[in-house]
């Protein structure tokens, strides 16, 4: 099932390969594609006269060859024009996963003129397109089975070719970390239970990692009161997972990454309207971008030391639920009043949160699909983030730009205290107000995390496509694998 990749060099249009794939520039032929294009008898230069092919990036005119080529199909994918292609570091991957995503369905083995790709983002771009969910689609015309499983990348240079290869290897763990990170997302509710989600992670304990999982009893008898209080409406219990990987020294501080895993919110007594409701499977993103980072750790045997935490739950309305006016003491010692129980990431987090700060670590990072609100600022191109440590951000910053995943800070202003501020307790779960709300979610966590260094990544508007897109067919995108997997890469130097 999975895709081979091996390396070659020499022309393109020499490869023994159904189809082959050559990128350009807006209104700028690489010699690639001038070769491929003369013997096609000027096929790709007429689309461009005729506006019909614009080397926008991302955008794909695929040729049926004829037999002018021994391949059956060429490929033509844009890259936009050179200037942005060089800065914007995402442009590679959508472009890459673009070829791929077509590609993937009729030809079982491609060439890929690597340049001027980054053999890692061509990896990377090619094993997460090649992933559609599709289990639940009976064999029929309307199943798009994956075809592709050879993938050539051809090379001007020897040197290249060989440094690559270990290249490849890498790469291909993260994006296959990153496809079971939605393999698990896309797992649907009536089977994705905050148990089954645990037990799933239980599976990838064993050499450096040690998994736990505190069930109902643990999470009351410790006072992790806020995600017992969150799980009260289910009948599937809230489960605290704990991953701890340690690839480092003995005795050095790990990092800590938490994702917030609600296998399904429905608001709660808050009830979601049923056009929100669609897609709340997916508000355990977070958990399984944490889950399958510590797999992806594990798998390259990098040198660090990271726990990785997700608080398990569903929120659900019934007779045993929560409401709104409790007030819940948290693991922490501070407490919660609950104005609205739909604003229960923030809730379950503040227990998992405080679990990170008993590892003393180096620095917490949390991922949560936590505000509609971030949707409405920053749409499903990046997602938010908020920090009270300007020297860790900016190194998720960096990891970001390199990963393609990208990021957006908003501000922490002491001025957006109000909007948590509680008259009865010691903080509220959520303003009255509709103003600033992917701002309040990050100050209410800020109250969490102690003196420790710490990003919030608010992922809501990136978790999950609706509709196919360039990158992803359909469902969980695995946000954040890469990005974190690259950040444990630049610590790990
Ligand atoms: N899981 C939702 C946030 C969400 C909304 C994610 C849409 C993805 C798409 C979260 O638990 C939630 O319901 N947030 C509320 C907070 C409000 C009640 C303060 C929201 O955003 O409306
Ligand atoms: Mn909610
Ligand atoms: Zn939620």
């Amino acid at each position: 099932m999975a895709v081979e990749f091996v390396t070659a060099r020499g022309r393109i249009e020499k490869q023994g390969v159904d189809a082959i794939v050559v990128s350009t520039f807006e209104k700028n032929l690489s010699p690639d594609a001038k070769r491929i294009d003369s013997a096609l008898g000027g096929e790709i230069t007429t689309a461009i006269e005729k506006n019909e092919f614009e080397g926008k990036n991302a955008s794909l005119m695929v040729i049926r060859t004829l037999g002018k080529l021994k391949q059956r199909r060429v490929i033509v994918v844009g890259l936009g024009s050179e200037k942005e292609y060089s800065e914007n570091k995402h442009y590679a991957f959508n472009a890459a996963a673009a070829a791929f995503g077509v590609v993937k369905n009729y030809a079982e083995t491609i060439a890929f003129h690597i340049s001027p790709f980054e053999i890692k983002r061509a990896v990377e771009a090619c094993v997460v397109s090649s992933y559609d969910f599709q289990e639940f689609k009976s064999a029929g015309d309307d199943k798009k089975d994956v075809k592709l499983k050879r993938v050539v990348f051809v090379f001007d240079s020897e040197g290249d070719a060989a440094k690559a290869r270990a290249e490849i290897a890498y790469a291909k763990t993260i994006a296959e970390a990153q496809n079971y990170a939605r393999m698990l997302d896309n797992t649907n509710p009536a089977v994705a239970t905050p148990l089954y989600i645990a037990t799933q992670a239980r599976k990838l304990a064993g050499g450096k990692v040690k998994v736990s999982v505190w069930g109902k009893k643990e999470l009351e008898k410790k006072g992790y009161d806020a995600i017992v209080s969150v799980g009260k409406g289910s009948a599937n219990d809230p489960q605290l997972l704990v991953m701890e990987y340690e690839g480092g020294r003995k005795g050095e501080k790990p990092y800590a990454i938490v994702g917030k895993g609600v296998c399904f919110d429905s608001g709660g007594l808050s009830l979601k309207p049923s056009s929100y409701m669609d897609f709340m499977q997916y508000d355990k993103s977070g958990a399984c971008t944490v889950i399958a980072t510590i797999k992806a750790l594990k798998e390259l045997n990098l040198p660090v030391n990271v726990v990785g935490i997700a608080p398990l739950v569903e929120n659900l309305p019934s007779g045993t639920a929560y409401k709104p006016g409790d007030i819940i003491k948290t693991a922490s010692g501070k407490t919660i009043e609950v104005s609205n129980t739909d604003a229960e990431g923030r809730v379950v987090l503040s227990d998992a949160l405080h679990h990170a700060t008993l590892y003393k670590p180096k620095g917490i990072i949390d991922l949560a699909t936590l505000t509609g609100a971030v949707v409405v600022a920053l749409g499903h191109d990046a997602a938010g983030l908020m920090t009270n440590n300007p020297a860790l951000a900016g190194k998720i910053k960096s990891a970001a730009d390199k990963s393609g995943e990208r990021v957006w800070e908003l501000p922490m202003w002491k001025e957006y205290e109000v909007l948590v501020k509680s008259e009865i307790a010691d903080i509220i779960n959520s303003d009255k107000g509709h103003a600033a709300g992917t701002i309040e979610g990050g100050m209410f966590l800020k109250n969490f995390v102690g003196e420790y260094p710490w990003v919030h990544l608010d992922i809501a508007g990136v978790a999950w496509v609706e509709k196919p897109g360039v990158n992803f067919r359909a469902g969980s995108t695995g946000w954040g694998v890469r990005l974190l997997t690259e950040f444990f890469k630049s610590e790990s130097r």
